[in-house]
């Protein structure tokens, strides 16, 4: 009976894990899902709880895999079984043209196919399958070995885990490009810049920065795609290049829909040039169309140079790029104080879109550049957004050029002199309680939707009331609006602010009574956000979190020590130094006082303190089974209440295990070798009560 039931679970795990596989193909490669996401996720909370309760059926390709674990380990370097090489770039039709006849000549007149495809601009990868299934991801490294990045490999959802039966080989190779799509290197950056993280220049450094991450539940989050375009084995299905992806499609890789053979030079100038167009509508970035010799025979007869293989060749988009004239340098002065030099241009049309100003990033550019006023500089929209100076045409340079572009000393904003922290390129404005737009950056910062969400008030009104002399720090906002609970309505508000907001232009009281709601309101945001609304530099969402879970007050932030901070889950020296040097500042106590004065939550909430315990305090606990009273995640909050922490397998550290009905009988083993005691859930409840 006990057989036959243990034997229902593992079908039925291996019935979910082929659905998942399935479903996840029609949705991510096949794009048309034939279940609702939410029956997608109530199957995969289903294979998670099964492979909880019954890890000796553990499948180390399930769909489970996708969502990621925190694992941290360093990456393991692996040898490429072939090479990975690189390819020779062309940047004309006329070089492209001698490809081709190099070709012709290196196969003695016979007939040829070239499949051109597209050039795919992320990192690349090479996946190994062994019976259809993913057993290794590696990066292309130098060449000869990679790093194994299978764990975050296995959370791009195109990437098939476990192909369905099918005609493959047992052993092959797929090569392929990491893709951060557009859309979502977009938001990242937007919420990097929220969090004061640097920003990613464009998404192939995005790609291959998220690839490298060590915690694959973030690279989970982070969506990364695929493209994949070289088959390799010594079984493969055909004898074309082309017809091998088609096979791969067809297995379940996605594969590029604008791949072509093209027999002529001028089909091939024609691919070219209808993609140079049509790329920009696609949702990854390209940045070339890739020309490779179709027949796999013909590819090992014309063989390889020392670096690239003489078969295939990329052909790299002009980016597209102006002339135009510098007319001045501006700098900008960020929230943090950043000084980011603007080139200012001559208007000019570039890519679709009038060009007035362009990044230089920062001193060393200027410098490498040799720019000076006047000069006539070439700027170009790479996969970059923002256009970029990327040299400057000399020839141009006369009599009338002006001077030497020279990095300004001083903030241009506030007058204090600049400083450069060592081995940073930016120069940074260090007045940053006294220098307008560093004030200004803080307010918005702090009123931001997942900082204190206080509604009405907008970049515009804070520059208005700070021009005006009305603001000039985040509880200058409380003053005006609330004072410390006098100010409840219009009148308390007219009342007591009586040099009047009516002199501001479209400010009305409809206006003042939304922002006294939601300052009011923003006194019951919690103490994590509050800490992130701050703005201490380098503290960003997630960090503020982790530290409000260490340290339940503020005061007990503010009085922590270097090596207490570093003890903190990702709070490195960087972030450690900047909290002490925050709350080292008697202006930045001042402000905490005054809000908190206004009551703004600056503990953890009672309801979450008084909960806590620390009964479980150092001891690590396994959940297994099927529990009655309460869900997992229910019990797995309870241990981390009340001190304990919830681990996923047993070890010689386990201190107990926490056993609902039907616990798989291999942990049930394990534990009893271990000498591991087994606590019900009645047993569990009265211990921490
Ligand atoms: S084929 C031996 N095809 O471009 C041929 N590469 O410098 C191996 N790439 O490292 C490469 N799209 O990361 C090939 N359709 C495509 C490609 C492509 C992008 C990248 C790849 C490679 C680099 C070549």
């Amino acid at each position: 009976m006990k057989i036959e039931l243990l034997m229902n679970v593992k079908e039925r795990m291996e019935w979910l894990r082929k659905e998942l596989h399935r479903h996840n193909h029609n949705y991510y490669i096949l794009n048309s899902p034939e279940i609702s996401d939410q029956e997608f996720d109530y199957m995969m909370r289903e294979l998670q709880d099964l492979e909880q309760a019954h890890p000796e059926y553990y499948d180390p390709n399930s769909p489970t895999m996708r969502v990621g674990s925190d694992l941290n380990k360093e990456f393991k370097q692996v040898a490429h079984k072939y090479p990975m090489l690189s390819l020779a770039n062309t940047y004309s039709e006329s070089e492209v043209a001698d490809f081709y006849d190099r070709v012709k000549k290196g196969l003695e007149g016979e007939d040829f196919e070239i499949c051109c495809e597209m050039k795919y601009d992320g990192t690349s990868i090479s996946l190994i399958y062994e019976d259809g299934r993913l057993v290794q991801a590696v990066t292309r490294g130098d060449g000869v070995h990679g790093d194994d990045v299978t764990a975050n490999v296995k959370t791009i959802h195109s990437i098939p885990l476990q192909l369905a039966p099918g005609d493959y080989p047992h052993n092959f190779e797929i090569r392929g490009e990491i893709l951060m799509p557009w859309k979502v290197f977009e938001e990242l950056n937007l919420e990097r810049e929220l969090n004061e993280e640097p920003l990613f220049a464009n998404p192939r450094n995005a790609a291959s920065g998220t690839l490298k991450l060590q915690n694959p539940k973030e690279v989970a989050r982070r969506k990364l795609d695929s493209y994949l375009y070289y088959l390799l084995g010594e079984n493969l299905p055909a004898d074309g290049h082309y017809e091998n992806l088609e096979k791969a499609r067809s297995w379940g890789f996605k594969i590029s829909e604008g791949m072509k053979k093209c027999k002529t030079l001028q089909e091939i100038l024609d691919f070219i040039n209808y993609w140079d167009v049509e790329r920009k509508n696609l949702p990854v970035a390209t940045d070339g169309i890739v020309l490779k010799v179709n027949s796999l025979v013909q590819q090992r007869h014309l063989g390889y140079t020392a670096k690239s293989p003489r078969w295939a060749i990329a052909y790299k988009f002009q980016a597209e790029r102006a002339l135009t004239k510098l007319e001045k340098i501006t700098y900008q002065v960020g929230r943090t104080g950043v000084i980011t030099p603007v080139a200012n241009l001559t208007p000019v049309q570039l890519a679709g879109t009038v060009v007035k100003r362009a990044s230089i990033h920062n001193a060393d550019v200027i410098e490498g550049l040799d720019l000076h006023i006047g000069d006539m500089v070439y700027v170009e929209k790479g996969g970059e957004i923002i256009p970029k100076i990327t040299g400057v045409d000399k020839s141009y340079r006369n009599s009338l050029t002006g001077e030497k572009v020279r990095f300004i000393t001083v903030c241009p904003e506030c007058g204090t002199p600049l400083v450069r922290f060592e081995g940073e390129a930016a120069h940074y404005c260090p007045n940053d309680v006294g220098c307008p737009p560093q004030i200004k950056g803080k307010i918005e910062h702090f009123i931001s939707r997942r900082a204190m969400n206080i509604d009405g008030l907008g970049p515009e009104t804070v520059a208005l009331f700070f021009n005006a002399g009305y603001v000039h720090d985040v509880a200058g906002l409380y003053d005006i609006f609330y004072r410390k609970g006098e100010i409840q309505t219009l009148d308390e508000f007219y009342d007591k602010n009586p040099w009047h907001f009516m002199s501001i232009p479209g400010f009305k009281s409809k206006s003042v009574l939304k922002i006294m709601k939601s300052i009011k309101d923003s006194l019951q945001v919690p103490y994590p956000r509050v800490l992130f609304a701050l703005g201490i530099r380098f503290v960003g969402e997630a960090t503020a979190k982790l530290l409000a879970k260490s340290f339940p007050t503020i005061e007990s932030l503010a009085s922590a020590k270097l090596q207490e901070l570093l003890e903190v889950e990702g709070v490195g020296e960087v972030i450690a130094e900047s909290i002490i040097k925050y709350f080292a500042d008697e202006r930045n106590i001042h402000l905490i006082s005054e809000l908190k004065a206004n009551g703004l939550q600056f503990a953890l909430s009672e309801e979450i303190l008084s909960e806590r315990t620390d009964k479980l305090a150092g001891k690590s606990i396994v959940i297994s089974g099927v529990f009655t009273k309460h869900s997992r995640d229910e019990y797995k909050t309870m241990i981390e209440r009340h001190g304990g922490k919830n681990v996923g397998s047993i070890s010689v550290k386990t201190s107990f295990i926490l056993a609902g009905e039907n616990m798989g009988p291999a942990k049930l083993e394990k534990a009893q070798k271990l000498g591991i005691s087994i606590v019900n859930e009645d047993d569990f409840l009265s211990m921490i009560e």
